[in-house]
């Protein structure tokens, strides 16, 4: 188990508990998506883990270490990258610099300058806008962007908050594509949200549905495609396309 969370609560405000007792955990290599409604708690989860907000309860412990309330510098500094939830990259700054950005911890120049060039190496279409604006990226080709300022600092485990979210469908293929590849090919964690569930599901290996700050369903994701209840709540209502078969057209559009 990379990551583990136990009972954990956690909140904003005095008093008002958001996250009620989250059990979660991510085993090395998976992919781990959390679907929800709006309000449910995900992206606080995320938040918590990498240290912006402090759990008032229970453990997080990341590859056997307690990291529950270090600082989000510190949990970087362990190997958990966050990209959070809509835009993030720095749109006056050139797709050179908001890499760069990523990898602030490192004082070493060379170190930064090859990390660089690993990510370059990675993905394509940023080698070819090094010194173009953020602001200038499509909505996609700035997710991209952001998954490559993740990469900067060799995380271990990246946590993705909506990825696909105000994308046309199209170009959230893309973004899904580039996250399984960072999965296949260079072996790293990944714990998503997704508001986009069917896709969310298709792509990952396991999943919890969190209602009200609680996880309330978890399973291979594959099982809850087909769960009525969650084909109901999150899938358009219609179970017809949450089967094996629906499952491997969903997975041959993303490929
Ligand atoms: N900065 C904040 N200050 C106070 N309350 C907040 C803050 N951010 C979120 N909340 C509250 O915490 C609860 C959970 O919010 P959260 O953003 O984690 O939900 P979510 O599942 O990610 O929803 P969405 O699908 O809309 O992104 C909501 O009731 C929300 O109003
Ligand atoms: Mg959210």
């Amino acid at each position: 188990m990379l990551l583990e969370l136990q009972g954990v609560v956690a909140g904003y405000l005095k008093g008002v508990d958001v996250l009620q007792g989250i059990d979660l955990y991510v085993n090395a290599g998976e992919m781990v998506c959390l679907i929800g409604p709006n309000g449910a708690g995900k992206s606080t989860v995320l938040r918590t883990i990498s240290g912006l907000l402090k759990p008032s309860q229970g453990l997080i412990h990341f590859d056997g270490q307690d990291i529950a309330g270090l600082q989000p510098d510190l949990v970087l500094r362990q190997g958990i990258a966050h990209v959070p939830q809509g835009h993030s990259a720095f749109p006056v700054m050139t797709v050179n610099e908001n890499l760069l950005m990523g990898a602030y911890l490192l004082k070493d120049r060379a170190d930064r300058k090859h990390r660089l060039e690993r990510v370059y190496d990675m993905f394509d279409m940023l080698a070819g806008r090094r010194k173009e604006k953020a602001g200038n990226l499509s909505g996609g080709q700035q997710k991209v962007l952001e998954i490559g300022r993740a990469l900067m600092m060799k995380p271990r485990l990246i946590m993705f908050d909506e990825p696909s979210l105000g994308l046309a469908p199209i170009t959230a293929k893309i973004v899904f594509g580039a996250i399984k590849r960072l999965q296949e090919e260079a072996g790293i964690t990944i714990l998503m949200v997704e508001q986009n569930a069917k896709s969310g599901l298709a792509i990952s290996d396991r999943a919890y549905v969190l209602e009200l700050g609680k996880d309330q369903l978890e399973g291979p994701a594959h099982q809850l495609l087909n769960d009525p209840r969650v084909a109901q709540l999150y899938l358009g209502g219609s179970t017809l396309e949450a089967t094996e078969e629906g499952r491997e057209i969903v997975v041959e559009e993303l490929a």
